[in-house]
């Protein structure tokens, strides 16, 4: 089972990974969980391009989106398609949706072009179950300090931020059996519950 983890920045979706991949540890599953853009030695080269780690690189918004494709491709290829053969739970801490909220809502990319290269890059692979941790675009931000701030953080504005909010929802309104949303405004304990149960349901329903 392939289950991405989407939101905002700031939305606290890596923290829920963690307590979902120890819930499902210790459930018995192997889990394999990876984190965009980067979770390859490839990978992890074009993340610190993309990131802005090695100083301000100027990006074209298309520039992005084939670097986060490139990164993404490896990955599939790389880690997730041999995990989900053997059986294991692959744990994303976002994907391709991300591509579709900061480049397609977010920069204004064509989303149809945006879900082509998309398609090439995965091979027509896509989370079994989405989970979108949804938060106003400036609560978000608020909760990031400083030094933790990437590209996409500091270089872009409110607006900007919120087009990819308001995106995220409309992609999950768009596919409601393959989406479920949280509010992550909740306290992390609370929500580490509902997720497990969502989950849960899921694996469940699968065997
Ligand atoms: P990261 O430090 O991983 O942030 P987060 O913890 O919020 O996931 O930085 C990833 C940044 O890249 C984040 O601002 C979202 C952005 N992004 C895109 O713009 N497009 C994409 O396809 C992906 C995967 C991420």
């Amino acid at each position: 089972m392939f289950i991405a983890f989407e939101g905002p920045d700031g939305s606290g979706k890596s923290t829920q990974l963690a307590h979902l991949a120890e819930h499902l540890r210790n459930a018995g599953h192997e889990v394999v969980a990876v984190r965009e853009p980067g979770g390859t030695p490839a990978g992890e080269l074009i993340r610190a391009i993309l990131l802005g780690e090695g100083g301000d690189i100027a990006l074209d918004p298309r520039a992005d989106a084939l670097l986060f494709n490139a990164s993404r491709a490896q990955l599939v290829a790389e880690v997730i398609r041999p995990a989900l053969a053997r059986g294991a739970v692959v744990l994303a801490d976002r994907f391709a949706a991300s591509t579709l909220a900061y480049q397609g809502y977010g920069s204004g990319l064509p989303l149809v072009e945006l879900r082509a290269m998309i398609a090439f890059a995965t091979g027509g692979l896509t989370p079994d179950l989405t989970l979108l941790f949804d938060l106003p675009a400036d609560a978000g931000l608020a909760r990031k300090s400083g030094d933790g701030r990437t590209r996409f953080e500091e270089g872009f504005d409110t607006a900007f931020h919120e087009r990819v909010a308001a995106g995220f929802r409309a992609l999950a309104a768009e596919e409601p059996d393959h989406w479920h949303t949280f509010n992550a405004g909740e306290a992390p304990e609370r929500l580490a519950h509902e997720v497990a149960g969502v989950v849960d349901a899921a694996l469940t329903r699968r065997s």
